[in-house]
C-alpha cells in the first residue's frame, strides 16, 4: 500500500479542514499517480476535495464511522475493512488526512511526498519521515513554485 502527501517544511500538512498552500506541481503529480488507482480517504478530506465529491476515474473507499451512502465512495468503517475491500486491487493509495494516515501508517510500503518550502500555520500534520529509520529517501526531484523551493520525493519502507 502507499500514499500520496504534500507536506511543508514542518511537515504540516493543513490547517482548518484544507490546505492553506497548494502548488500546482503537486496536484499534477497526485492526478498521474493515482488515476485509475484505490484510494482512502478520511471524511473530512473528502470535504475538501473538489465539490466535496469523491475523485472520478478512481476507486474512492471512504473511511468514517459513520454510517450511510456516498455515492462515487464505497464506505469502510475501520482500516482492517478497508483492506479487505482494496484486497487484488493493483495500486492503493491512502490520500489522507492526517487521521487517516496514522490508520494506515503500519501497512505503507512507499510514499510519496512533495515538500513544499514554506510553513504556513498547521493543525494536521505527517510523521517526519526524515527521523524515523525504517524509512529511506529513494528518488528527489527538485523544483521552484511560486517562488517556493519544493522537492519531489519517494520514500520507502526497509525491512530490517
Ligand atoms: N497535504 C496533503 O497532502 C493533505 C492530504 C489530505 C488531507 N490533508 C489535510 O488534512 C486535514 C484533514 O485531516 P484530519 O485528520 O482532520 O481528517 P481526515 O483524516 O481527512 O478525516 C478524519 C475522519 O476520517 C474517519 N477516520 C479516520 N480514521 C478512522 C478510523 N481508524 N476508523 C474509522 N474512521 C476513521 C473519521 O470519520 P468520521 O468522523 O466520519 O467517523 C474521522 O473523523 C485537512 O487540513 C486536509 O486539508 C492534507
Amino acid at each position: 500500500m502507499e500514499a500520496i502527501v504534500a507536506v511543508y517544511s514542518d511537515w504540516g500538512i493543513g490547517s482548518e479542514g484544507t490546505q492553506p498552500i497548494v502548488v500546482p506541481e503537486d496536484r499534477r503529480r497526485f492526478a498521474e499517480i493515482t488515476r485509475g488507482a484505490t484510494l482512502i480517504v478520511g471524511s473530512k478530506t473528502l470535504l475538501d476535495f473538489p465539490g466535496g465529491k469523491p475523485l472520478k476515474g478512481r476507486r474512492n473507499l471512504l473511511l468514517t464511522r459513520q454510517d450511510g451512502e456516498v455515492e462515487g465512495a464505497e464506505i469502510v468503517h475501520t482500516p482492517d475493512e478497508a483492506l479487505s475491500a482494496c484486497e487484488g486491487d493493483g495500486r492503493v493509495f491512502v490520500v489522507g488526512g492526517a487521521t487517516v494516515y496514522m490508520s494506515m501508517f503500519p501497512y505503507l510500503e512507499r510514499i510519496y511526498v512533495t515538500k513544499i518550502g514554506a510553513t504556513p500555520r498547521s493543525d494536521a500534520y505527517f510523521p517526519n519521515l526524515d527521523s524515523l529509520p525504517e524509512w529511506t529517501q529513494s528518488e528527489s526531484e527538485r523544483f521552484s513554485s511560486g517562488g517556493m523551493d519544493c522537492e519531489f520525493c519517494v520514500y520507502e519502507k526497509t525491512h530490517a
